[in-house]
């Protein structure tokens, strides 16, 4: 089984890429957004600026990484389509996928700045419940983002857990505090 791990910032086409790879290979599809959306329907295009909503989005994710890789034991290809902007959130659902038995796929969607900022402004056109952000946000996160390598891509070898942490599974536990730690 394969879980794919989708790479890339906002706009770049990670849920057009998931939807493809949720129908070409039968894969169930885990997209944290729309189950923001869902729970919390109120918010409307801003309303994950709100204080505990970081806190809240994290914890979706956790759950849908626990599904996720509970369903590839089971025998279904995943698509995890959460953007993993941090190389260590890779190298940790890389690393919990190989203790499962199951195969992790980089798939890294490249944007252009300018072309980022078309297709993001189309979307809020298109439908208005899209969350929103600002010029500077899109520029801010670029910065942070930090693309994946050679090594990443093709599959190599997991980098050592940082210093301070047992396994990556307990990491990961830290950075998504609703994954249980086995
Ligand atoms: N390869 C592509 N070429 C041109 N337009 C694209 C491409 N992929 C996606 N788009 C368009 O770009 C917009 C954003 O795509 P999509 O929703 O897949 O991005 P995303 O990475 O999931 O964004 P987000 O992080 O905000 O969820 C959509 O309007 C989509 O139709
Ligand atoms: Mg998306």
């Amino acid at each position: 089984m394969t879980v794919y791990l989708i790479v890339g910032l906002p706009g770049a086409g990670k849920t057009t890429r998931a939807k493809e790879l949720e129908l070409s290979e039968s894969a169930l599809r885990l997209t944290p957004d729309d189950w923001q959306q869902a729970v919390f329907h109120g918010d409307g295009p801003t309303g994950w600026r709100a204080r505990e909503r970081a806190d809240q989005r994290d914890r979706i994710e956790g759950k849908l990484v626990e599904l996720g890789m509970r369903a590839a034991q089971l025998g279904l290809d995943v698509v995890f389509d959460f953007g993993f902007w941090g190389r260590d959130e890779r190298s940790a659902l890389r690393w919990i996928a190989a203790s499962l038995g199951v195969r992790a796929q980089v798939v890294y969607l490249p944007v252009e700045d300018d072309e980022q900022r078309r297709r993001v402004t189309g979307r809020w056109s298109a439908d208005a419940a899209q969350f929103r952000f600002s010029d500077a946000e899109l520029t801010q996160w670029r910065a942070q983002f930090e693309a994946p390598d050679q090594a990443e891509l093709s599959g190599g070898p997991v980098p050592p857990v940082p210093a301070g942490y047992a396994t990556w599974r307990q990491w990961a536990s830290e950075r998504w505090p609703s994954l249980p730690q086995r």
